[in-house]
């Protein structure tokens, strides 16, 4: 880690008074000044549209942080960072606050020596994007000089391709992209880092990594939880445009991907948006063969009963929003042709877990075995909860006869007391601050995501669901299996 750099900025965060602001960012911040990663000249500008002052602000961003932290909270750390956030009350509509928003930050700017460098968050519903971009850049950004400026947009970017081009073009007018800063937190989660590592630092894996070795891979990401008090949000978004757009197929591209040929952001960038290049479109034509989508129903799971999709709050009772998908992928490139990708994701299943199985191909039974199927290898890596890798093998069954079995290898990184994996935000914040985006979607990322999914919400336009198809606390609906019943395949549950 370069220690030279000059991390000296504010944190401008638009929607401060916000969930996300609350749960991930504070806390983030916290956790980097606990481990002396911020710079002194540091400060904070939290925007909302609630009236409140910057003390009574502290305040509630000190309980955010204490129910929310990785670190415990300790006052000597608390007091080094808070004294530098400042909050101001403005409504993202109305210019005025963008003219009085200026002012202060130059105040600020000055008080803590931040030398005008900006991050400007976007932590607000993505309907304001545009316009809070747009109004900075007529009233505060014209009058700033000399100093760098980044923007980090939450996710979803855009609603489809033709929006997201849009958002871009009035982003690019105001912000370079090396200065873009697309977040998608999965890709600040520790074992996702730690795929290229796997892949490109061991000699046993990358020989196999292709169609030769490999049968099938399997990417599920699951939630227990419904769509909470975000209703109004997911009915414009659905688990498709909510997960898969961006990351599952963040997950299909780093999996997939052509060894870079070096670290740069760029290179890494490049390698990744080949894969999303290739992807096979899902035309309207085979969008059933290829596709499933569902919606939860009432339910029960571990004695606790859960509301259907369609009456959670901010829902609409006839709402089509699928809350679950599941997807048959290929790659169409040398390395993968012909390996199906599997992706599911949904909410309100039986547990939270995100994890990716490489399943190997068979090995032909000539030496053992010759009636029964020797189990093929597995490699799981799991992204969350645990972080870990598993791996399955065949050994002999210690004993008389010559019995072999599947046995396991299991590796989990966070299970050890010692290793407190940082949050995804916290790695991603500073990433911001020193300027490296390698683990930020560019555009053409996003492009060539959305290029795909669109064409899916596309032929899924034809053809009514019918909704509800599973039950709250089920693994989704049963055409899932049919997926892979198809290719005589089936999920792999660990
Ligand atoms: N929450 C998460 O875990 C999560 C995860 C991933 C991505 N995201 C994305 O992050 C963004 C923020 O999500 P969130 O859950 O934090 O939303 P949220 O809880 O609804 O917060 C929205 C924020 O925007 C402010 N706001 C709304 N309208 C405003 C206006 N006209 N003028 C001024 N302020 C206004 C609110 O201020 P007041 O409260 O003062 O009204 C609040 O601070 C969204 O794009 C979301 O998709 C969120």
């Amino acid at each position: 880690m370069d220690t030279n750099l000059d991390l000296s900025c504010t944190l401008v965060i638009f929607g401060a008074t916000g969930d996300l602001t609350h749960r991930k960012l504070l806390p983030a911040i916290y956790n980097l000044q606990y481990q002396r990663l911020l710079p002194e000249a540091f400060s904070i500008m939290a925007i909302g549209r609630k009236d409140k002052t910057s003390n009574t602000y502290r305040e509630e961003a000190y309980k955010a942080v204490k129910k929310f932290s990785r670190f415990p909270m300790e006052e000597e750390v608390w007091k080094d960072i808070s004294h530098k956030i400042y909050y101001e009350s403005m409504n993202f509509l109305e210019k005025e606050g963008y003219i009085e928003l200026q002012k202060r930050l130059q105040i600020i700017d000055e008080k803590h020596h931040t030398k005008g460098n900006k991050i400007y968050y976007m932590a607000v519903a993505p309907e304001y994007f545009q316009h809070i971009i747009d109004a900075l850049h007529k009233h505060v950004i014209n009058k700033e000089e000399k100093s760098w400026r980044r923007i980090v947009i939450e996710k979803p970017f855009g609603r489809d391709l033709e929006s997201a081009k849009y958002l871009n073009s009035k982003i690019v007018e105001v912000f370079q992209e090396k200065n873009t800063y697309r977040i998608d937190h999965y890709l600040g989660k520790e074992m996702l880092q730690n795929i290229m590592v796997l892949r490109f630092a061991n000699m046993f894996f990358e020989p196999l990594w292709n169609s030769k070795y490999i049968d099938n891979i399997q990417i599920s990401s699951s939630e227990r939880v419904g769509v909470e008090n975000r209703g109004g949000y997911y009915e414009k978004a659905g688990a498709m445009r909510d997960m898969v757009q961006s990351h599952m197929l963040q997950l299909v591209s780093l999996i997939g991907m052509e060894p870079p040929n070096d670290l740069d952001t760029e290179s890494i960038r490049n390698e990744k948006v080949k894969v999303l290049k290739a992807l096979k479109k899902i035309t309207q034509e085979d969008v059933q063969e290829n596709t499933v989508r569902g919606q939860y129903g009432p339910g029960q799971l571990g004695g606790e009963s859960f509301l259907g999709y369609r009456e959670e709050e901010r829902v609409s009772v006839t709402s089509d929003t699928e809350t679950y998908v599941a997807l048959r992928v290929f790659i169409e490139n040398f390395r993968w042709a012909g390996v199906p990708f599997y992706i599911r994701t949904g909410k309100r299943m039986p547990q939270k877990s995100t994890e990716i199985i490489i399943q190997f191909k068979s090995i032909e039974n000539i030496l053992y075995f010759k009636e029964k199927i020797l189990q093929p290898n597995l490699l799981v890596i799991r992204i969350q909860p645990r972080e870990g890798v598993f791996f399955r093998f065949n050994a002999k069954e210690p004993g008389t006869q010559q019995k072999i079995i599947p046995v396991q290898m299991d590796f989990c990184q966070n299970c050890q007391l010692d290793i407190n994996s940082p949050e995804a935000y916290e790695r991603l914040l500073y990433d911001v601050m020193r300027g490296d985006s390698t683990l930020f979607a560019r555009w053409d990322e996003v492009e060539y995501s959305w290029r795909f999914v669109d064409s899916i919400l596309e032929g899924w336009k034809k053809q009514k669901p019918v909704f509800p198809n599973y039950e709250a606390g089920t693994w989704g609906p049963k055409e899932t299996d049919l997926l892979l019943q198809k290719d005589k395949r089936g999920w792999i549950n660990i």
